[in-house]
């Protein structure tokens, strides 16, 4: 399978069988991917979507999140957990507000100097806001990319890591950069999952190494020790 085969595999899967309906999507603006992105970090996308619901009619933009008091964001978080995201949000937004004329920054290198913002977390803004071309890594993603390139060791470990990015950057299809990564979400998170993943139902099963070496249980190396 080319490169760009793989992309073109998950976009038209993503077509019949991706998410289509999340509540960022619509309107999918700089502010609201962001805001989805950080509350997605550690929570899953059915607990997110009522709090990012309550958080955006509360707080709809980014000098509204940055004049709001810590207390007030805080409250709008309580429940989600991981409240250090909240904290790096309103700073961040406070930030866009002195320096980036109240927008979230277009570019890479401002976005990942945010606090919050990490190389994953930064290109999933780009990609979905503007349809910019930059990959994403998260642990769906790891995962996804372990097995179908067949990369053993722990995904956490920095070499291995910087081989994943590589096969990330590799895939990127010249268009639909918004729904590509969104679809390499719903691959791991509804397709390609930790335990028993559903090889049937995946559009790129074909060229998956760890599928046909039998090591989709193997792929990725957990954690050592
Ligand atoms: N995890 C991080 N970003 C996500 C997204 N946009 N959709 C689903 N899960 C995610």
């Amino acid at each position: 399978m080319t490169d760009d085969a793989f992309a073109a595999r998950l976009l038209a899967w993503f077509d019949r069988s991706g998410r289509h309906d999340l509540p960022w999507q619509h309107p999918r603006t700089p502010y609201r991917v962001w805001l989805s992105e950080i509350m997605l970090q550690q929570t899953q996308v059915a607990v997110v979507v009522p709090y990012f619901e309550r958080f955006v009619a509360a707080l709809p933009d980014v000098r509204a999140l940055a004049a709001a008091p810590q207390d007030a964001v805080l409250a709008l978080w309580s429940g989600l957990g991981y409240y250090a995201r909240a904290r790096n949000l309103h700073a961040a937004a406070r930030i866009c507000v002195e320096f980036h004329d109240g927008d979230l920054p277009r570019d890479f290198d401002a976005l990942v100097a945010l606090p919050g913002i990490g190389r994953s977390t930064a290109g999933a803004i780009l990609s979905q806001a503007w349809g910019d071309r930059f990959p994403i890594l998260d642990g769906n993603v790891k995962r996804v990319l372990a097995r179908w390139h067949g990369v053993a060791g722990w995904p956490g470990q920095p070499a291995v890591e910087r081989v994943l990015w590589e096969h990330a950057a590799m895939h990127l299809p010249g268009a639909r950069m918004a729904d590509y990564t969104q679809a390499q979400m719903d691959l791991g998170a509804t397709v390609c999952v930790r335990h028993a993943p559903h090889c049937l139902l995946c559009p790129v099963a074909d060229g998956c190494i760890a599928r046909r070496e039998g090591r989709t249980a193997e792929l990725p190396t957990p954690r050592p020790g």
